[in-house]
């Protein structure tokens, strides 16, 4: 059993052909989440993988509530195994948002975000982990585009890109949709450099 230690906390992956390994954008979004997160905050992870991100800020932090969703069955098995409370299914969906008490403060996502075409997917569930579409933005851009409904006013998300997803795309749209842009993370890792976008609203 692989398993990954990261401050407090040991997260366990099971098998990694199945599940996303958590690799350096694991970790800043971590980090920024960290910086983030306040004493009663209702924080959504979308796309939780093994769940590290979320592990790590259950096991750190008190007097949070965090639930997440997933849609790789296997990945969403794994995140369970590691105390994260997950729905399985696509970005919101099986989220109410009509309901205010279900509105989020924090809403994080490291999303498949490498430019992808046909050829170059990988087979099975962990295609979703990788697999951005043409432009690395398609599941990043149906996330932005529903994201709103989600927030309390005030809300915040933060979103994991590479410098390839197309920083100034992504920063047009959220702005666009109304949200103040920020990068409050950002680390060069081989070919590419990570960041982490927050946005307002
Ligand atoms: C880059 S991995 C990140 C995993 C984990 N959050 C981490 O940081 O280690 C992207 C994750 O998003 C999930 N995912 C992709 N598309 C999704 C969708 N439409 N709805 C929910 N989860 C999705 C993938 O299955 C994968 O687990």
């Amino acid at each position: 059993m692989v398993e990954i230690e990261y401050g407090k906390i040991r997260v366990k992956l099971g098998d990694t052909d199945l599940v996303y390994e958590p690799a350096e954008d694991s970790f800043l979004l971590a980090e920024a989440a960290f910086k983030e997160v306040k004493p009663g905050m209702h924080i959504l992870e979308v796309g939780t993988g093994s769940g590290f991100v979320s592990a790590v800020l259950l096991a750190n932090l008190k007097d949070i509530s965090l639930v997440a969703t997933e849609i790789n069955p296997h990945a969403a098995r794994c995140a369970k195994a590691n105390g994260v409370e997950v729905i399985r299914t696509d970005l919101f969906r099986g989220i109410n948002p009509v309901n205010p008490e279900i509105l989020f403060d924090l809403i994080l996502f490291n999303p498949p975000y490498l430019p992808t075409s046909r050829e170059e997917r990988v087979p099975g569930w962990l295609n979703y982990a990788f697999d951005g579409g043409i432009s690395g933005r398609e599941t990043l851009d149906r996330f932005l585009d529903e994201v709103r409904n989600y927030l309390r006013p005030g809300g915040k998300i933060l979103v994991l890109i590479s410098s390839i997803t197309g920083l100034g795309d992504v920063k047009d749209k959220m702005e666009k949709l109304g949200f103040a842009v920020d990068i409050v993370e950002r680390k060069k890792v081989s070919f590419e450099e990570l960041l982490v976008v927050k946005g307002e609203l």
